[in-house]
């Protein structure tokens, strides 16, 4: 299933739909989803509607394979074709990539960004363990161990997800230039800390309480613990049917290892227990101040204790408070039981969102890349939002969703119109809604936006809520986007509503600004920054050893603020890649409920999204994938065209009478979906006719897998050698030349090509010719470049050594028999690893060896000599960094202390400086190799390349 397949009405690529509709949108995705065809695409952004159930296969090792190295329209759409987009694009470009993932909560956001992780992480394996860098393993572990880690301390069971995100996620992925990961960084953006105190009916705290309340019992004796029951914080709802928090605790605990935070994971564990035990504590009203109850004196012995405070220091922080201006400090009783357990909330928040910023900080020591060549970024964070109440969270979430929403419109549409200019097709730009005017609505600083009201009330003395949604509406009422609820209702409301471009949502100011605020009383702050015996917690107090000022510290909105534009402008700098996920119903079943999914296409503007892309051309795609894809269609073309594919797609065109298309540059351009029909449908027609071109397909089908076992077998066998990995980064392909399609190689051939690629052949004065080189079951061909006349012809058994140097060099040394006389070739190629490993696989001898006795035959005018030869491979001297080693021979008969060559392998380059070692520089001369021509340079002359 994983190969591309069009069928009508089940379109895997929603821009080749007849009618664009909302309604045809949703029919097809329904009957995709019927099929358990859960992802589809708009051009290269994907669609993913969660399953709910696990489909097999869908993400296995085998699938993973079939994606490898594949373009993703050859492809069936799926999550590990937009991860080997994202990370072939990222090697071939050197340009920083991201995947945005969007979508509202359980539409299956954080499961995709897992599957991507799980995806670079296994393609980038056999590269990294090649390069025999084991801490490469650990931090792809500690990459992927991070989840279980930050899953527990910010994940959730909410309503609509059992394993809600309360938090933004954006994580980096540091790769070098050939791939490997080398660390990585992970951003996380607002973490829901009101859900430490209170959660909503049916709803739970974070994973991480439960799961303590779970642990093994030494653990929850050492913390005091008993069970979620017995807790405030968390007895409303405490199991979940879905969750074993006891198998995810040793989870979590072992992760933490894994991430490099095993050593301080106590200290974690013991502020959450501490929260646990601070939540129990109540309070007695007495007539101006309040005291803890008695009957909670229990609890607030093991929170100070837990929390390394002393009993009385921590009664009294959550129970006064004090304020400081530049010239005085004043300490006042609480007056009311409210206010203490708001209070002792805020310490219990503030504990919480402090420990989990630290538990990032600490991942992202332990994922630390010392490099960071390139990135790789998986954006996970909460889709728009519209609850029953929605308040000061909602409109941060909700200014994200905008901002994402801007930059999707500007890149996809920026994206799709640099390509028209860049090949050079004539198109009429696309009309669509510009989501700016809500961006600046909220967070525009002049003219005052929402943001910047909420921080001129904050600054001014005595500001309230009440004052704000005066503030709000007479300053915004007038924008198209606000709608002031004043005038409706004679109550005043303290409330407002922003047309937000997914829709109307109705925001309550109460509350609003202290959560945008958002101080902590000093008291609190120096309970735990100063009086704690626990260096770990006070080291979340920093601001305790600060001198008391009157300066306001940044509020907690400008804050989300400047980090969303950090955000945003980071992945303005990156190559964008979308996943955009649906939810299909609100019982976490696998149902297509179809108003669900509706609401959702209009919101995620999946159809303005499809005729951005239509709007110019519903097909587009480089001229030699197309004559490839379809060349069986015309006798003309098939099957080895003329060579050129931009004349052969023409043909194709032609004949199949398609005439709505645009010649770019690079790329063939289709208007009409329909004419992308004809021409799959003239395809599997033509492909059914001809049965031995199934055969074919199939043959390619099993050699496929058998090229990707033979490059895990030449990990194992070539495992032990130094070399850089370099010499790995190659797919194994087998033809790489089209060999098997080629008649002037196959009528001279016997039997089916296995391998074909261009190598160099070194002859007896190391002068370089170009050659193909053709492996069969039986036999291996030198053929010369361009006339394909056959130098070489040999069957496998008269290979009497294979010799590799133990270099990231190219070079073989194949000693045959049959050869008259019996003589050794000297070839290089990019390809010797793949070779060497196929040989081996037939039973040829493979060695390794860095001095290796050759017999080459010198020919000249005079005739030809056979020369006996010693070859020594060596790394002389320091060579630039990316450069080649060099070949040294030992000229024989002559004392090889005096006299040697040297040959700079051709792929150095020409500015580069090699710099030899002095004993080596005394007696080489140096044969500088330009294409393919060797040029004797004295030693004295020598002044480096
Ligand atoms: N590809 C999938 N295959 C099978 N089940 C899935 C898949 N994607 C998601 N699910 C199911 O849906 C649940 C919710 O998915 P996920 O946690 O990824 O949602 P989310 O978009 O991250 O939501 P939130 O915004 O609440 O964090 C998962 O726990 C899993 O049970
Ligand atoms: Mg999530």
């Amino acid at each position: 299933m994983e190969r591309r397949r069009i069928v009508e009405g089940e379109e895997d690529d929603l821009v080749l739909l007849k009618n664009i509709s909302e309604k045809d949108v949703v029919n097809t995705l329904e009957a995709r989803y019927a099929k358990d065809a859960i992802y589809t695409r708009i051009g290269p952004v994907l669609v993913s509607v969660n399953p709910f159930k696990d489909i097999r296969g869908l993400y296995s090792v085998d699938m993973m394979r079939k994606y490898y190295g594949r373009y993703l329209f050859e492809m069936a759409p799926h999550v590990f074709g937009t991860a080997e987009e994202a990370y072939r694009a990222l090697l071939s470009t050197g340009k920083n990539q991201a995947i945005l993932i969007s979508g509202e909560s359980g539409a299956g956001k954080t499961e995709a960004a897992k599957k991507i992780m799980e995806y670079i992480a296994a393609v980038s394996k056999d590269r990294a363990e090649v390069a025999q860098d084991i801490s490469v393993g650990e931090i792809k572990d500690a990459l992927l161990k991070s989840n279980p880690v930050l899953e527990s301390f910010g994940n959730a069971k909410t309503n609509r997800n059992d394993n809600s995100s309360r938090f933004g996620k954006l994580m980096r992925i540091f790769l070098d230039y050939d791939g490997v990961p080398l660390g990585g960084a992970i951003s996380t953006y607002l973490l829901e800390k009101a859900r430490v105190v209170s959660q909503g009916e049916g709803e739970r705290n974070f994973h991480s309480f439960y799961q303590l309340c779970s642990a093994p019992s030494s653990l929850k004796s050492k913390l005091r613990l008993k069970s979620a029951r017995d807790y405030r914080y968390t007895a409303t709802t405490t199991s979940v049917s879905s969750i074993n928090d006891g198998s995810d605790f040793s989870e979590m605990d072992k992760a933490m290892d894994a991430v490099g935070i095993g050593a301080d994971k106590m200290e974690f564990y013991g502020i959450v227990a501490g929260i646990l035990h601070l939540g129990n504590v109540d309070f007695d009203a007495k007539r101006d101040s309040c005291d803890v109850s008695r009957s909670s004196s229990g609890a607030l012995g093991d929170a100070a204790a837990l929390l390394g405070m002393d009993t009385s220091d921590l009664a009294r922080a959550i129970t006064h408070k004090t304020i400081q201006s530049r010239t005085e400090v004043i300490t006042s009783p609480l007056t009311t039981v409210d206010e203490c357990c708001k209070s002792r909330d805020a310490l219990a928040k503030a504990l919480y969102t402090r420990a989990f910023s630290r538990l990032v900080e600490m991942i992202n020591v332990g994922i630390h890349a010392k490099l960071q060549e390139l990135t790789l970024g998986i954006l996970d964070i909460y889709g728009f939002e519209i609850m029953q109440h929605n308040s000061f969270e909602q409109l941060c979430i909700n200014l994200t969703n905008e901002k994402l929403q801007q930059l999707f419109i500007e890149l996809t549409l920026r994206a799709e119109q640099d390509e028209y200019k860049r090949e050079g097709i004539t198109w009429t730009p696309v009309k669509y809604f510009d989501n700016k005017v809500v961006c600046e609505l909220i967070e525009s600083r002049r003219p005052a936006g929402i943001f910047q009201l909420l921080d001129d009330e904050a600054l001014r003395p005595g500001g309230n809520d009440k004052a704000l949604i005066g503030n709000l509406n007479s300053n915004l009422g007038r924008h198209p986007h606000y709608v002031s609820l004043e005038t409706k209702t004679k109550n005043d409301l303290a409330e407002f509503t922003v047309r937000h471009y997914a829709g109307d949502v109705t925001y309550s100011t109460e509350g609003m600004l202290d959560k945008h605020v958002d101080t902590l009383f000093r008291d609190l702050i120096m309970v735990a920054g100063k009086g704690s015996s626990n260096a770990f917690i006070r080291s979340l107090f920093p601001e305790a050893d600060e001198p008391p000022s009157g300066k306001r510290p940044i509020t907690a909105g400008t804050a989300f603020v400047r980090d969303l534009g950090l955000l945003i402008d980071e992945l303005h700098e990156s190559e964008p890649h979308y996943v955009r996920t649906i939810k299909p119903n609100e019982s976490k079943r696998n149902m297509f409920d179809r108003d669900l999914v509706d609401f959702q296409v209009r919101y995620l503007g999946l159809v303005e999204n499809i005729r951005v892309r239509r709007a110019g051309f519903a097909y587009r795609s480089p001229y030699d994938f197309f004559f490839r894809r379809y060349r069986m269609v015309t006798d003309a073309t098939w099957p080895l065209g003329s060579g050129r594919p931009q004349r052969d797609t023409l043909t194709i065109l032609r004949e199949l009478r398609i005439s709505d298309f645009q010649e770019g540059k690079s790329k063939i351009f289709i208007r009409e979906p329909g004419d992308v029909f004809t021409l799959e449908k003239s395809r599997d027609e033509a492909l059914n006719m001809v049965a031995g071109i199934i055969q074919k397909a199939y043959r390619a089908f099993k050699a496929r897998l058998y090229f990707l076992r033979l490059r895990e077998k030449s990990v194992e066998f070539l495992n032990h050698q130094k070399r850089r990995r370099a010499s790995y980064t190659f797919y194994f392909v087998g033809d790489y030349i089209h060999a098997q399609d080629n008649e002037q190689i196959t009528s001279q051939i016997d039997g089916r090509v296995r391998f074909a690629e261009t190598v160099s052949v070194v002859d007896a004065k190391a002068r370089r010719s170009s050659g193909y080189m053709i492996i069969t079951r039986s036999h291996l061909y030198i053929m010369q470049a361009l006339t394909y006349k056959i130098l070489h012809a040999f069957s496998l058994n008269d290979i009497r050594s294979f010799t590799l140097s133990s270099y990231a060099d190219g070079y073989m040394l194949v000693d045959v028999a049959s050869e008259k006389p019996s003589a050794t070739l000297i070839l290089d190629t990019m390809r010797k690893a793949e070779v060497a490993t196929m040989l081996h696989e037939d039973g040829v001898d493979v060695n390794f060896s860095d001095d290796v006795n050759v017999t080459v035959i010198s020919k000249s005018l005079f005739g030809s000599k056979v020369l006996q030869k010693n070859l020594h491979f060596t790394e002389a001297g320091h060579l630039p960094d990316g450069a080649t080693r060099v070949l040294v021979t030992k000229k024989d008969g002559v004392d090889p202390k005096r006299e040697m060559v040297i040959e700079v392998a051709p792929d150095l380059a020409s500015g580069a400086k090699v710099q030899l070692d002095e004993d080596v520089l005394s007696r080489v001369q140096i044969h500088k190799t330009a294409h393919g021509v060797a040029k004797k340079v004295p030693y004295k002359n020598f002044r480096g390349y």
